[in-house]
């Protein structure tokens, strides 16, 4: 290629901020994100997560409390992780389905509360299991995929129940989300939403996560289940059959580190793209300001921007509830 220096100057659309303005895509708006939330059993509490400053685990009314600010600015919506008193924990995770559980009590106050908010819901079965494991675990010490699959159906069937907009299966396992929507259609839950996380990859950035949850598998890890962070063909076929099963809305999980993900499902898929922020890139620059290493405003918003651009609609991040603070424009 030829010079095109000295005529041809970029530094000229750069120049003032006025000028870099009439040009940059603006950041998504609060609608396009959607709050992951823990909720846990009981009144009037809020737990501080320490690994993640600024969420809590909620019982319901302190939710619905929390939520003011948030459904104010005009979040796109939450996404509900229950987190069950350890006691109800067994190899099954059965009491994931139970309609009087911890989520489906979370969606039924939020829904009378903020009837127009959004709701999805978590639909996974670690945090449920003794083990920690995302369902049943064989003879072998593997999670049984189909027996998971149907525990995770009657999961989704009472959050829908509940009220809940959207469903989240989460598991990965195979076939989830065909054995999700033929269950939610034949009991006539046609219209609930099923957002699948479609590529979830098996990350180490999910720690604060596992604390906020206390759903860290006991033994092994979940690399026999998630996706490989290794493998790129392998990541974008599981959105691919996800699509064929019947997922209205396609997710990338982390997001940060998989933005090359983010931008090849976009050209692949006509479906929503939802990407999650998850808990360890929010620990990560959370850190980092906090050690005086960053600036927290400035972080976030350029790791936003980079989400937006690699071609998410929806993005769930913790930055949720604080859109006002970091993300709105001043
Ligand atoms: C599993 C689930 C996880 C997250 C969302 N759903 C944890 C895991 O797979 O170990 C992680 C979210 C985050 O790190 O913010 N049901």
């Amino acid at each position: 290629m030829m010079s095109l220096y000295p005529e041809y100057r970029l530094r000229r659309l750069r120049r003032t901020p006025q000028i870099r303005r009439l040009f940059d895509q603006p950041l998504p708006g609060p609608e396009r994100f959607i709050w992951p939330v823990f909720a846990v059993p009981g009144t009037n509490r809020a737990e501080p997560i320490s690994a993640m400053p600024g969420q809590f685990r909620y019982s319901p009314d302190r939710l619905v409390e929390a939520l003011e600010n948030p459904v104010r600015t005009g979040i796109g919506g939450i996404l509900i992780f229950g987190v069950p008193e350890k006691n109800t924990k067994d190899n099954e995770g059965t009491s994931a389905a139970l309609p009087g559980g911890i989520t489906p009590l979370t969606i039924r106050a939020v829904k009378q509360a903020y009837p127009n908010l959004p709701v999805f819901s978590d639909v996974c079965l670690c945090a449920y299991t003794q083990h920690g494991h995302c369902g049943p675990l064989d003879a072998e010490g593997q999670v049984d995929n189909d027996a998971a699959n149907l525990q995770l159906v009657q999961t989704a069937l009472a959050h829908a129940k509940a009220g809940a907009d959207a469903v989240a299966p989460s598991a990965m396992m195979d076939g989830q989300v065909q054995a999700v929507r033929s269950g939610l259609d034949q009991a006539g839950f046609i219209n609930t939403i099923l957002m699948s996380y479609s590529t979830k990859f098996a990350s180490n950035f999910y720690g604060p996560f596992r604390e906020a949850e206390l759903s860290t598998p006991q033994s092994n890890d979940r690399r026999s289940y998630q996706a490989s962070p290794a493998n790129l063909q392998q990541a974008l076929l599981e959105s691919t059959l996800d699509e064929a099963e019947g997922a209205d809305i396609l997710m990338v999980k982390p997001a940060m580190l998989y933005l090359d993900v983010i931008s090849r499902l976009r050209e692949r898929t006509d479906l929503p793209l939802a990407a999650y922020n998850v808990s360890g890139e929010y620990a990560m620059l959370m850190a980092t300001a906090e050690r005086g290493w960053g600036n927290l405003r400035a972080m976030v918003r350029e790791s936003i921007t980079s989400i937006a651009r690699a071609g998410a609609d929806l993005i769930v991040s913790y930055w949720a509830n604080q859109y006002e603070e970091l993300l709105a424009n001043r």
